[in-house]
């Protein structure tokens, strides 16, 4: 057979993805895009901030001598040195440009980490609901993946956690605000898993803790992120600017190793090497010089506040049970009926796309998201509304 059977494996799991996508397709082509509300994929439909167009824009006009060339795998100097002072701010932890790390998008970094990290048969917990990709990079840089459940309110379960430490712990993979659930952890229960990690340690055992911080500056009602690295010592927080400054396409994110790692520069250098060997060899040159000048701005975080408004009264408004998220720009209501799967058949009935809990390890949920223009959400409640009243 051509293809590994791993992946081959790996597709079978995940191909309902693929039908979801083909059946998003065949509805469009029926009713017309404006007729089917697809809440299934998580690009955004908004453009960068303008002023990073025009530093783009000016970038270009006055190029500089070998601006597209090969350069230090890690990323430039000085946009690691400008990402540093930031994060000093942000996080008053004494980040320097050696703690920094450019990276192709969020997925990129988590890559690169995790084969820098993981030695055969590491396992890394992860608290579910969770994003389903994290499985596919554990496994492919030879790890396990050992998923917790979070408790009702999608926030983390501690106990749980400290059940499925065992010696081959090596890390847990968090990523908060979340996707699928929109939910931020809070911050007393990160202190309650910094205890139980430093429990641990003091026996001799280091945990370290990986933040997909993909969401972190989308969060709303002027709710303040927890800071992580004050909280914990092991920390290595991995962000992008796929979905803050809505440049997916672009590919461009950085890796941040907390500063009271002892022996940080041994895990930059090993990213080094893993990011020549996994063939990013560097993060795009243009954005790097880009997002080095925007770590301070998004794009409107209020927009995405009043869609999330909208999508949780029509849904509330309903009948569906739901909690309200914080942040990310996702929803996961309880399906109404056990088999999630089914209910997304059925919302398509309703000319709704959505995807089933179930791929992200949480049977009897559904996840939206809700980064459409705020016209299709107004248009889906009758929709919603038809879906529950004729189960
Ligand atoms: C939780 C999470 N992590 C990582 C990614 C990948 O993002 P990036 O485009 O930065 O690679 C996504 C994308 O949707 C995500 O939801």
């Amino acid at each position: 057979m051509l293809v590994s059977e791993i992946i081959k494996k790996q597709m079978e799991e995940t191909g309902w993805i693929r039908r979801m996508f083909e059946e998003g397709i065949r509805l469009r082509k029926i009713y017309g895009d404006e007729n089917v509300y697809d809440f299934s994929l998580g690009n955004p439909d908004i453009e960068p901030p303008e002023q990073l167009i025009r530093v783009l824009i000016d970038i270009l006009k006055n190029p500089i001598p070998g601006m597209h060339r090969y350069m230090p795998n890690n990323g430039y100097e000085e946009v690691r040195s400008q990402i540093a002072e930031y994060l000093k701010t942000r996080y008053d932890m004494p980040f320097t440009k050696d703690h920094v790390y450019m990276s192709s998008g969020s997925a990129g970094g988590l890559n690169i980490l995790l084969k820098s990290m993981l030695n055969v048969g590491d396992e890394v917990i992860v608290p579910k609901p969770y994003f389903m990709e994290f499985k596919y990079y554990i496994e492919s840089h030879g790890g396990i993946i050992k998923t917790v459940s979070t408790d009702k309110a999608f926030q983390l379960d501690v106990d749980k956690i400290a059940s499925a430490i065992t010696k081959n712990t090596k890390a847990i993979l968090i990523n908060s605000p979340n996707n699928p659930t929109g939910v931020v952890y809070k911050e007393e229960k990160l202190k309650e898993l910094a205890r139980l990690l430093n429990e641990h340690r003091e026996k001799g055992k280091k945990i370290y803790l990986i933040c997909d911080d993909a969401y972190r500056k989308i969060v709303f009602d002027n709710i303040q992120l927890p800071n992580v690295f004050k909280i914990y010592d092991l920390v290595i927080s991995v962000t992008s600017h796929s979905k803050d400054l809505a440049l997916p396409g672009e590919r461009i994110g950085y890796i941040a190793v907390s500063p009271k790692i002892k022996g940080a520069q041994e895990i930059i250098d090993a990213s080094i090497f893993a990011n020549r060997i996994l063939g990013f060899i560097n993060a795009p040159a243009l954005m790097q010089r880009i997002v080095a000048q925007f770590q301070k701005n998004s794009v409107d975080i209020a927009d995405y506040q009043k869609k999330r408004d909208a999508i949780y009264n029509i849904l509330k408004d309903s009948g569906y049970n739901v909690i309200k998220p914080e942040g990310a720009f996702y929803i996961f209501p309880e399906s109404p009926i056990e088999d999630d799967i089914e209910f997304i058949r059925h919302l398509q009935r309703f000319h709704i796309l959505a995807v089933p809990g179930t791929g992200f390890g949480r049977k009897g949920y559904f996840r939206l998201a809700y980064c459409v223009e705020m016209d299709i959400i107004e248009r889906s409640a009758k929709y919603f509304k038809e879906a529950i009243e004729n189960l």
